[in-house]
């Protein structure tokens, strides 16, 4: 007789690579918008110190650029030698509430905006990128290669800095993710084409930024599942490129996503398009082109508790790598399930934007669901201090 394996509870500590999390929620990256030209302020050290104080076991730095290049724009932060001893004042601010931190690395590629950025930046192959307003070239070997010693460097004085994981962005069709995806990669050399070589790139980075760091920090990756466009990464390759990520044995753990930040920013969101709000938070000329092609690059897709997890259990079927589950998880009952289902993790962002101390009161039995009713109005806030307006209106 098989006896069966005890249910995994919420609240016990578990482990993710060389770590112990003081139980299974993660608060998944949400850019901050009070780094003004990349620098490290006390609001940012606060919004994480708040996180951590709100029972999360792992917060995450969201969106640090590997070098000013990757900047999705100026006001991002770039993981350079310059910001550890301020990093540090912010890892060390988590662990006094007893959380860990992640930092989130990543090249912005076709996603950068570099009119603000005042630098060039990547692709896989030459195309037109709304955010650049033109052409973007494709990177050469060179290129790659300058990249790759950027994310190692990166993942070391994010190191140096007291993080305790590194989340590599391998989604929403920033580089890492566009070059994995048919229609954004037309390269014909050893990066592009067949699905291996079209992961060849991303694997690069990981391979190297495990080898720059070693075992002390756990290494995740927040990787897409589908770009949610024709032509797109879908299942059929993501599954594959998984069980490979999985066989490189790198990685101690996959945060499933999707999306396209560059051409369907709403699949990884879904609720309520805020476009009024997007198009004020923009200057004159990139709010007339909102108003234009919004409703494009901003379809709506209804809201649905745990929206990506039919996709997700695809990936719980294809390897035994630690999963950790995002999109949508509002309730109580929609973590354990995710547990008995055989997820390590959970990952929350816009729960934890409306209340970072939702954790607790879901230990503490207070509640068992989030007041987050996915206006997605905390959206175009990025630009002015990352809030929830609603937590806002009741201060
Ligand atoms: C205001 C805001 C900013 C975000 N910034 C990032 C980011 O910098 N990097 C990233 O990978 N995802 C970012 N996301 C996406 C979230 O990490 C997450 O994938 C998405 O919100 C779905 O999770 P949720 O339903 O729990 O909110 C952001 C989300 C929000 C609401
Ligand atoms: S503004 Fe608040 S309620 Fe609306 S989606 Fe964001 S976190 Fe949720």
């Amino acid at each position: 007789m098989t006896v069966p394996e005890p249910r995994r509870s919420i609240w016990e500590p578990a482990r993710l690579g060389p770590l112990t999390l003081r139980n299974r929620i993660v608060k998944a990256a949400t850019f901050e918008g009070v780094m003004p030209r990349g620098q490290v302020t006390d609001q940012l050290i606060d919004f994480h110190a708040e996180v951590a104080r709100g029972g999360a076991a792992l917060t995450t730095v969201a969106y640090c650029a590997v070098s000013p290049g990757g900047r999705v724009h100026a006001n991002t932060l770039v993981l350079d030698k310059n910001h550890v001893p301020e990093l540090r004042r912010l890892t060390d601010a988590v662990h006094t509430e007893g959380g860990l931190v992640a930092a989130q690395i990543g090249h912005a590629g076709l996603v950068a905006n570099t009119r603000s950025n005042r630098t060039k930046t990547l692709a896989p192959s030459t195309r037109f990128s709304p955010p650049a307003m033109g052409l973007v070239r494709g990177a050469t070997r060179e290129d790659l290669d300058r990249v790759i010693r950027d994310f190692e460097d990166a993942a070391r004085n994010a190191v140096d800095a007291g993080f305790d994981a590194i989340e590599v962005h391998l989604g929403h069709n920033y580089l890492l993710s566009s070059f994995m995806s048919p229609n954004l990669n037309r390269r014909k050399d050893e990066y592009g084409g067949s699905l291996e070589r079209r992961a060849a790139f991303p694997r690069r980075v990981i391979d190297r930024v495990r080898r720059s760091v070693g075992d002390s920090v756990a290494i995740t990756a927040k990787f897409n599942m589908a770009d949610g466009v024709p032509k797109g990464l879908w299942l059929d390759e993501s599954l594959r490129i998984a069980r490979i990520l999985e066989a490189d044995g790198h990685l101690d753990a996959l945060q499933l996503t999707g999306g396209s930040s560059l051409l369907n920013g709403m699949y990884f969101f879904r609720g309520e398009v805020p476009m009024a709000e997007f198009v004020a938070s923009q200057p004159k000329m990139v709010g007339y082109g909102l108003k234009v092609y919004g409703p494009r690059i901003f379809p709506t897709y209804p809201f649905e508790e745990a929206f990506f997890l039919p996709m997700a259990r695809q990936f719980r079927e294809a390897v035994s790598m630690p999963l950790i589950l995002l999109g949508g998880i509002n309730r109580l009952d929609t973590i354990d399930n995710a547990l008995a289902e055989g997820f390590e993790f959970v990952a929350m962002a816009r729960a934890l934007l409306r209340d970072p101390d939702l954790v607790n009161k879901f230990r503490d039995q207070q509640v068992s669901e989030g007041l987050c009713i996915h206006c997605n109005k905390c959206m175009p806030t990025i630009y002015t201090g990352t809030r929830c307006v609603i937590r806002e209106t009741l201060r």
